[in-house]
């Protein structure tokens, strides 16, 4: 098969899963000897247009942990934004070292549904996004050297490839509900409602937080 392309595309609030993509993908794309490119799909507008691929194309599609599961509010943007057209692949998702539990199953089978050969699936440790003390000081080197050495394998998996791959197997249940943990008062916490409050008194509009925050 031949790729002469690869894709980073990532949903990624605190760059732990930009970071892990991009690293993933510049290390396939310089084994294969192509170029490649990022697709932040970020913001609104980032994930309100279409994008269409083909199949010389890898593209290599993140996303963080929430609830052991992919982000809620950006599912429905993965199953209708992204056009696979035989493209080949690779669905990595990040997680704050409690437990990535069904996400990567369900990047996955997302994957397959927008019409993608997947080719690798990869659960990668990152500083979590509510706490620093959690996984504070991941990714450190032994996890840049593994999504190295696991980028290299997958490259040289697309280079023997002579028809599309069948699915990639990885642990989970794609149909399994969120996690649910529990708060400080031993009852179910359902924190994927959760909205940021905002002490408007301190408010001195400079709009930073709705530049940065997604
Ligand atoms: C709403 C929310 C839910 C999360 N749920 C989990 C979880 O179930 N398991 C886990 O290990 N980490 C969980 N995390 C941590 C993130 O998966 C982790 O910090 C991830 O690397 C963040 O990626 P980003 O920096 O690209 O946004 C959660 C974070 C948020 C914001």
């Amino acid at each position: 098969m031949e790729i002469k392309r690869v894709c980073a595309l990532y949903f990624s609030g605190t760059s732990n899963t930009e970071k892990t993509v991009a690293a993933f993908a510049e290390t396939v794309a310089e084994q294969l000897g192509v170029p490649w490119e990022r697709l932040p799909f970020t913001k609104p507008a980032e994930r309100e247009r279409d994008y269409v691929f083909a199949d010389t194309d890898l593209v290599v599609v993140g996303t963080p942990t929430y609830a052991g599961k992919l982000p809620n509010k950006i599912l429905p943007n993965l199953k209708a934004r992204l056009h696979g057209n035989g493209a080949l692949g690779a669905a990595i998702v990040t997680f704050g070292n409690r437990s990535y539990d069904n996400a990567l199953a369900e990047l996955c089978a997302v994957l397959e549904g927008d019409g993608f050969h997947t080719v690798a699936g990869g659960a990668f440790v990152g500083r979590h996004a509510f706490t620093d003390k959690l996984a504070e000081d991941r990714p450190d080197w032994d996890d840049r050297k593994e999504l190295k050495k696991f980028a290299t394998a997958i490259a040289d998996k697309v280079k023997n490839l002579t028809e599309n791959p069948a699915p990639v197997t990885v642990p989970g249940d794609p149909e399994a509900p969120y996690y649910i943990p529990k708060g400080a008062d031993g009852e179910p916490a359902k924190f994927l409602k959760a909205k940021p409050l905002t002490d408007l008194s301190r408010c001195t509009n400079c709009g930073a937080c709705a530049r940065l925050c997604p």
